[in-house]
């Protein structure tokens, strides 16, 4: 008896988790991880990043030449995730989602991961670390 209900449950999540990444959402269970990069070269002033979602406070780091900080975890159930930043450096400064799981969630999907690369000419996406699209600028 009691089978039957859990079967039924299970058939109505996959089909929720289904529809969730042909929308294009984030991909549910999946651990996705954010890299921020800096590709400045010039270390004459630090990149100083700070990362904050409403539960976490990542802290400010300071990043030299090529350095980086990243870090982990899953999608809400409900797609509320999202991460965003302060970066700095002498006179550039940017507040930027990092991750937002409607955004990020289905383009970093391909690989789990997000990369951000910040460097003089402004901020460049990737999903594989090697091709770089430019978002914004400074
Ligand atoms: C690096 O940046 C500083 C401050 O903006 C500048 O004075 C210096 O000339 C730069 N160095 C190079 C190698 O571009
Ligand atoms: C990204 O690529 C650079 C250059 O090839 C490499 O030094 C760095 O370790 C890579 N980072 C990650 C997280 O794969």
């Amino acid at each position: 008896m009691s089978k039957i209900p859990i079967f039924l449950i299970a058939i109505a999540m996959n089909t929720m988790f289904t529809s969730c990444s042909a929308d294009g959402q984030w991909t549910f269970g999946m651990t996705y991880h954010v890299h921020i990069i800096n590709g400045f070269k010039n270390n004459s002033n630090p990149l100083k990043v700070h990362c904050r979602s409403k539960d976490d406070d990542l802290g400010e780091h300071k990043l030299g030449i090529n350095g980086e900080i990243s870090w982990h975890f899953k999608v809400r159930l409900d797609g509320s995730t999202l991460f965003y930043c302060d970066a700095k450096k002498g006179q550039h400064s940017k507040h930027f989602n990092a991750f937002d799981a409607t955004v990020e969630g289905s383009k970093c999907d391909i690989s789990s991961h997000c990369y951000w690369l910040l460097a003089e000419g402004g901020f460049y996406f990737s999903t594989d670390n090697f091709t770089w699209m430019k978002q914004f600028e400074w």
